[in-house]
């Protein structure tokens, strides 16, 4: 990865050397203990390119940027993007390279990792997938791949192929890409869920030490860990859980990274995953609010679910296993504001009451005359998240998703906790 910066910045013209994303780089030096850059990443939404186009971001303020999504097919020898990111894409890149940030693009994710398994099975298809990927980069010059596979050896939205081999495949697959003279010069990252790669026996490996060898970092996904799907309304995205009841202690930043260091990948190439959304839940006026604040954990009505972002009642939305099912109650940061949850400084509203979880480090806003809770992140808990990197000497922070911030609320939140601000001018 030195390699490819020192490469990139060579060939950058000199009048970008003044740029944040040098200093940010230079700052890392004080974060961890060997040379490595720090990473201020995003994931940046195609879907949104109409709303939200790349020459909107504030680049100055990255490291990378990684395009979200093409998917796998069931022919290791291609990638599926559709129409509208396979026309986005370039300009995408155009926008990366002028403002000297890591163009990459993420390669899965939750709808798109159905045929990671079967693409990676076997040394005549991880061959065909090596080059599928690095024509892609080729083509579109890409400084990176980022692979978003949810899950190896785990059936993730639901029908995922799926074998016990698949994490020690991955690990070929990523040795034989190392290897490709296109792939050597890549950046390459890994989005992974809270507990390590899942191993041959179904359980999380103990020892994923190999990976760092062909992973400049992994992105610890630490969100969606409650939501529509569980019993009480708690934190999309708990920095820690050890100070909550134990039937509450559902994965953390703090077990997360606990989990990963134990099973020896380095702390120093992790990237924390924050989140720039919240989820929604229905709880009654009388089961939120106890003595005149919002009650811990409220049980909540699973049915209806109240809309989010861009949904009505009546959304439907049919997956990639070709399941249908109604809102998903998901609101960026940028769509409480919209929303009328928060102010346009990201504080709750006048007609909102807020918690903040001391435990977990993330609030709550609630309207009562809807009866909509949202557990989201703010600009306190980017904080909180932002300290927790530059304490433990973390590689840094890729949020989900670029657009889901609010007039930079967020990302100048967690750079100034980093100190990745101490050096802009
Ligand atoms: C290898 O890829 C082919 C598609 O080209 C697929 O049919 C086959 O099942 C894959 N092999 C394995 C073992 O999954
Ligand atoms: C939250 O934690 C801090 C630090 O431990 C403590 O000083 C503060 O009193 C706590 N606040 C609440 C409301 O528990």
């Amino acid at each position: 990865m030195k390699k490819i910066l020192h490469l990139l910045l060579a060939s950058v013209p000199f009048a970008f050397a003044h740029h944040t994303p040098l200093k940010a780089r230079q700052i890392s030096k004080a974060l961890s203990s060997d040379d490595s850059e720090v990473v201020a990443a995003a994931w940046y939404p195609s879907w949104l390119g109409t709303t939200v186009p790349p020459e909107s971001l504030s680049w100055d303020k990255y490291t990378s940027m990684t395009f979200a999504f093409a998917l796998t097919t069931s022919d290791p020898g291609a990638v599926s993007m559709d129409a509208d990111s396979t026309a986005l894409l370039p300009k995408f890149v155009e926008q990366a390279k002028s403002h000297n940030v890591n163009a990459m693009i993420t390669i899965g994710g939750w709808t798109g990792s159905q045929f990671f398994s079967t693409n990676v099975a076997t040394a005549a298809n991880r061959t065909i997938f090596v080059k599928t990927l690095t024509d892609l980069v080729t083509k579109y010059q890409l400084d990176g791949l980022d692979f978003d596979w949810e899950y190896p050896n785990q059936a993730g939205i639901g029908c995922n192929a799926m074998s016990p081999s698949d994490s020690a495949n991955f690990l070929l697959f990523l040795q034989e890409l190392k290897l490709d003279p296109v792939g050597s010069k890549l950046i390459i990252s890994a989005a992974v869920s809270i507990t390590p790669f899942t191993g041959s026996d179904g359980k999380p490996m103990s020892d994923v030490s190999a990976f760092a060898d062909s992973l400049d970092w992994i992105a610890l996904m630490v969100y969606d860990v409650w939501g529509s799907w569980s019993d009480f309304v708690g934190p999309n995205a708990p920095l820690a859980d050890s100070c909550a009841a134990a039937n509450l202690q559902q994965g953390s930043v703090e077990s997360a990274v606990a989990a990963w260091t134990a099973a020896k990948f380095p702390i120093n190439k992790i990237v924390l995953g924050v989140a720039a959304y919240g989820h929604s839940f229905n709880v009654p006026k009388d089961v939120a609010i106890v003595n005149s604040q919002l009650a811990p954990y409220p049980t909540f009505v699973k049915s209806p679910q109240p809309p989010g972002e861009g949904e009505t009642a009546n959304t439907k939305t049919t997956d990639s296993c070709g399941v249908t099912s109604g809102p998903t109650g998901v609101f960026s940061f940028s769509g409480l504001v919209t929303a009328g949850f928060l102010t346009s400084k990201g504080t709750p509203a006048s007609n909102i009451l807020y918690r903040f979880d001391n435990c977990s480090q993330t609030p709550y806003v609630y309207n009562p005359s809807t009866s909509v809770e949202i557990s989201y992140d703010d600009a306190t808990s980017f904080a909180s998240k932002g300290s927790f990197i530059k304490e433990k000497a973390l590689k840094g922070f890729a949020m989900w998703h670029a657009a889901g911030d609010y007039k930079d609320i967020l990302l100048d939140s967690i750079s100034a906790a980093i100190g990745i601000d101490d050096c802009s001018t």
